[in-house]
């Protein structure tokens, strides 16, 4: 959907309210000024007709003679009229007198303004008034207002309005677009945090804001990044308990796998020794038996063995971390008999990491190595341990950095989408130590496997 900002939207409303409010203002002073000009011109013909009844009546008492009736002139030379002419027609529709006063306007308007003004308004309508005086009638007078008089006016008034209401409208969007953005400046702080959340950073809280709405909204929040950064660190360290509870029960089941069946099998294998040497001379077919048991239990050795090492490898917590991995690596590429090559390498100092985290470490590196041997059909295959410096705000925050990569098959990411228990629980592990993993596809083809486990947070993890 297409989207406006709240600013360019507001003014917006603000330019269309004044325009249409101005279209009405304008329409209203209009029909005002038009009123007035028939008002004028009603005062002038009413005026005139008073002044034309005293005519007659001093021609009748013989002040004055027939012939000076009627005489506009002093109408014309008393009143103060502009535009506006009056004519008297006599009893047989002659026009017998006409005078005017004003008119002739040098002043131009627009087109579409006479236009518009003589659509609505007729600004040269005449009035008239019949001039009778003791039962008799003399003739009609008619007031003609001059019609560029009336638009000449009408002009001049809404030049006078428009220019105020453009003034007023500018200086009032220039205001309002400063205040709105003053207003509105708590919202890319909101916005800036919430963006900061959707990468799992709760810590940072909204400043006061002086406007209530964005007080409310800011307290709102604050309290819903609180009870997240809460929700996720318990989730965290929910996650960080069920690896670890994971690990006991692999070594308790190693331990028992080992001091139970390892031992039951290492007596077999001896009783199984003494039938054939006992039988060797007697009972040569028993012997043969004897040496088909001792073949399968060394098989079953070898299974428990590796069993036991994928449960928990041998001397892990008296080798390290890093040993252990060699041995896995030594391990994988004898097994393999060279159709991949694996290689470790090592950057920094791993001997004093806290106990969950070499192990969960070891066995990530176990599934990838699992997964690269299973699916890839890669020709080789690295594994590369860093622990770093990263810059963080005012300090520096150790990393431990985990690529595994190979050339394989992978051309693309498809597989994440469908994971299996392998990749799900690799996911699991990297969130409980608060870390970041990501997938690459590499060009021609293979794949890149890279973990990112700030170290200050898989501390502050396993010491809650
Ligand atoms: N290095 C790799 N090269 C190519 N494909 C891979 C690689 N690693 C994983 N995949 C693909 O990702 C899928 C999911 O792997 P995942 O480890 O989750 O399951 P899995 O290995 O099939 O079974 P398991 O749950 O026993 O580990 C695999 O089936 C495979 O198709
Ligand atoms: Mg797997």
């Amino acid at each position: 959907m297409r989207t406006f900002s709240l600013k360019s939207y507001l003014l917006l409303l603000i330019i269309t309210v004044a325009t249409l409010c101005l279209m009405f203002t304008s329409l209203w002073v209009l029909y005002q000024t038009d009123k007035q000009t028939q008002q004028q011109t009603q005062q002038a013909l009413n005026s005139a007709a008073k002044q034309l009844h005293v005519q007659r009546i001093r021609v009748q008492t013989n002040f004055d003679r027939a012939e000076n009736f009627p005489n506009l002139a002093l109408w014309q030379e008393a009143e103060n009229y502009s535009g506006l002419c009056l004519r008297f027609i006599g009893v047989e529709a002659t026009v017998e007198q006409s005078v005017c006063r004003g008119g002739g306007m040098t002043e131009s308007w627009p087109a579409w303004f006479e236009l518009l003004y003589r659509k609505l308004f007729h600004p040269d309508k005449a009035l008239e008034q019949p001039i009778s005086h003791a039962g008799q009638y003399y003739g009609t007078l008619m007031a003609l207002p001059s019609d560029d008089v009336a638009l000449n006016n009408a002009w001049q008034d809404i030049r006078k309005l428009m220019g105020l209401a453009v003034l007023t409208t500018i200086s009032l969007s220039v205001m309002l677009y400063f205040a709105i953005g003053y207003l509105l400046a708590p919202s890319r702080v909101i916005i800036h945090d919430l963006q900061k959340m959707k990468t799992n950073e709760f810590s940072s809280r909204m400043p006061d804001f002086f406007i209530t709405e964005w007080q409310y909204m800011g307290q709102e929040i604050n309290q819903l990044a609180a009870d997240l950064q809460t929700n996720l660190a318990e989730r965290k360290a929910l996650a960080l308990k069920l690896v670890g509870i994971q690990e006991q029960e692999r070594k308790f089941l190693a331990r028992e796998l080992h001091d139970e069946f390892g031992q039951s099998l290492a007596g077999l294998s001896a009783v199984a020794s003494l039938i054939t040497q006992l039988a060797e001379k007697d009972y040569p077919l028993l012997a043969s038996q004897g040496e088909k048991i001792t073949e399968i239990t060394t098989h079953m050795m070898d299974l428990l063995r590796g069993m036991l090492i994928r449960l928990r490898p041998s001397d892990f917590d008296e080798l390290g971390l890093v040993d252990s991995l060699k041995v896995l690596i030594t391990g994988w590429n004898t097994q393999n008999s060279g159709k991949t090559h694996y290689q470790l390498e090592v950057i920094g100092d791993f001997s004093d990491l806290n106990d969950t985290l070499p192990v969960n470490l070891f066995r990530m590196v176990q599934e990838c190595l699992t997964n690269i041997a299973k699916h890839s059909r890669a020709s080789k295959a690295l594994v590369m341990l860093q622990r770093i410096n990263v810059p963080a705000v005012g300090k520096w925050r150790e990393h431990i950095v985990l690529n595994i990569e190979d050339d394989g098959i992978a051309s693309d990411l498809t597989f994440i989408k469908r994971p299996g228990i392998g990749l799900l629980g690799l996911q699991e592990r990297v969130e409980a130590l608060g870390g970041m993993l990501q997938f690459n596809a590499l060009s021609p083809s293979g794949l890149a496997i890279h973990i990112d486990i700030p170290l200050q947070n898989t501390r502050e993890e396993s010491s809650e």
